[in-house]
C-alpha cells in the first residue's frame, strides 16, 4: 500500500494530512517530524512512499525538498478537492494547494510550493519554486512571483509584478510596484522595511 509522509510536524503539516484525507486514508499518511526524518538512513529504498514537504518556512522547505530530490526519493503533489484549478494549469512536483484556492488559466506553479487557503492566482502568472502563499492572498494577472518567496496573509498583488528570490510580504501588503531587491515588504502601498 503506498505512503505518504508529510516532512514537519507543525501546523501546515496537519493542515496538508487534512487535505490528503482526498486521496489516501488515514493509515496511508503518516506526519514525520524533521528528527524522525533525520533517522532514515540515506540509502532506504523507500518505492511505496511519497513525500511532501509539510514546512511553512520557505527556506527550510526549499532544503528539504532538494535533499529529497538527491536521494532520489519520490515527491507527490496534492490539491484538495475544493480547490479550482484551470485545465491548463502547470503544476510542478511537491506543491500543495489548498481547499478554496481559485488557480486561472495559463498559470504556472513551480514545484514545492504552497497555494494555502483561498488565495487567487489569476490568469498567466507563474510562482516560483518553494515559494508559500498565504490564505487569502490575491495575485492579479500576470504575476512572476520568484522563488522561496514568502507572501502573508491578505496580501495583494496587482496586475504584471514581478517579485524577484527570497522576498518576504508582509500579511495585507499591497503591492503596486515590482521587487527588485530580497527584504521585508510592508504596507500599502508596499515598502521595503528591512
Ligand atoms: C512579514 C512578517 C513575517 C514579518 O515578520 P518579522 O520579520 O519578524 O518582522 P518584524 O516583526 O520585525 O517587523 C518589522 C517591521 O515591519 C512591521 N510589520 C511587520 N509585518 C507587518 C505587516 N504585515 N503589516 C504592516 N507592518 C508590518 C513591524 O511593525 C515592524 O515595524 P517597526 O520596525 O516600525 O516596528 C510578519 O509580520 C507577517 O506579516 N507574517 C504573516 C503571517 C501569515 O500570514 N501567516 C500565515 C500562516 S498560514
Amino acid at each position: 500500500m503506498k505512503k505518504l509522509f508529510l516532512l514537519g510536524s507543525g501546523g501546515h503539516s496537519r493542515s496538508v494530512a487534512e487535505v490528503s484525507t482526498d486521496r489516501y486514508s488515514a493509515g496511508q499518511v503518516k506526519i514525520l517530524s524533521l528528527e524522525e526524518f533525520a533517522l532514515l538512513p540515506e540509502d532506504s529504498c523507500l518505492e511505496s512512499v511519497e513525500f511532501l514537504v509539510a514546512l511553512g518556512d520557505v527556506k527550510k522547505r526549499n532544503a528539504y525538498y532538494k535533499l529529497l530530490l538527491q536521494r532520489s526519493w519520490r515527491v507527490t503533489n496534492l490539491v484538495s478537492s475544493k480547490a479550482f484549478l484551470a485545465d491548463d494549469v502547470t503544476l510542478g512536483q511537491g506543491s500543495v494547494i489548498m481547499p478554496g484556492a481559485v488557480i486561472r488559466t495559463a498559470a504556472q506553479i513551480y514545484p514545492n510550493t504552497i497555494i494555502n487557503t483561498s488565495v487567487i492566482v489569476e490568469h498567466d502568472c507563474v510562482i516560483g519554486e518553494s515559494s508559500n502563499l498565504s490564505p487569502g492572498t490575491v495575485v492579479c494577472g500576470s504575476c512572476n512571483i520568484g522563488n522561496q518567496v514568502f507572501v502573508g496573509a491578505g496580501a495583494v498583488l496587482i496586475d504584471g509584478i514581478s517579485v524577484c528570490d527570497g522576498a518576504v510580504i508582509g500579511a495585507g501588503a499591497v503591492v503596486i510596484e515590482n521587487i527588485c531587491l530580497p527584504g521585508l515588504y510592508v504596507g500599502n502601498p508596499a515598502r521595503r522595511v528591512k
